[in-house]
């Protein structure tokens, strides 16, 4: 990681700080002054500061169940943001892994592990992502309990969506009502929920996400709690599948 993260991640500096220790010499990486930020580093490499070794904290990860009209960024905006939320100290190490829309609810995952929430979200690794919909359109003909089997065939297939070169990947339908879906994909594209049931002439009233991989929302909304063992592992499971 650059030396300027690894300070963070081992010390209570902002990057701010940690930017302007560094500049002015006070860092050593393996005896020898060290004054460039985006030095890269090792945890096995010796840092010192102010005559003391650096040892990063162990990674974090947690999942939170994000209220509507909340924003995925560091600083609040139109909404405040789901930071606001997460009672911990050095929050701002943290990231989300897979952003959602401020009018979407559910599943948000957050990490100080970048390798971590790049396995996850990356999407030559397909990992699951099951969304609840709600429609403002039946998904049903009049009398029938199967969803409309052009609609079908268009999520398992693929589509190209508008300004996209390639089709999305084969996605999956599941009917809970003549308005409400699971679905669950394996991308992560811009607004890709509500652009592909915008393709299909429907528009989405309300977006849910419920599960990414191993890991399912199982915790109060606006509430957060720390991933067990076994979900954090998930990531790894699914990157080398
Ligand atoms: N797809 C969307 O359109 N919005 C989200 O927030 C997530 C997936």
């Amino acid at each position: 990681m650059r030396l300027d993260k690894f300070l963070c991640k081992s010390t209570h500096l902002t990057r701010a700080d940690a930017t302007a220790v560094i500049e002015s010499g006070d860092v050593s990486v393996n005896g020898q002054v060290e004054m460039s930020v985006s030095t890269q580093v090792h945890e096995n490499n010796i840092i010192i500061l102010d005559g003391q070794r650096l040892v990063p904290r162990p990674s974090r990860y947690l999942m939170f169940n994000k209220p509507a009209n909340t924003l995925c960024s560091n600083v609040d905006g139109d909404y405040p943001s789901v930071f606001n939320y997460l009672t911990l100290p050095d929050i701002c190490d943290m990231h989300i892994a897979g952003r959602l829309d401020a009018d979407t609810t559910g599943l948000l995952l957050i990490t100080d592990d970048g390798r971590w929430s790049f396995n996850l979200f990356n999407p030559q690794y397909h990992c699951a992502k099951v969304y609840k919909v709600t429609l403002r359109n039946s998904i049903v003909d009049d009398a029938s309990t199967e969803i409309k089997p052009a609609i079908k065939a268009l999520f398992t297939q693929g589509m190209l969506l508008p300004g996209e070169k390639v089709p999305t990947k084969p996605a999956k339908l599941q009917l809970l009502s003549s308005n409400e879906v699971l679905l669950t994909i394996t991308e992560g594209r811009y607004h890709q929920v509500k652009r592909m049931f915008a393709y299909v002439g429907n528009k989405v009233r309300k977006l849910h996400r419920q599960q990414v991989g191993e890991i399912t929302l199982d915790i109060p909304e606006g509430q957060w709690r720390f991933l067990t063992e076994q979900e954090v592992a998930s990531a790894n499971i699914v990157s080398s599948n």
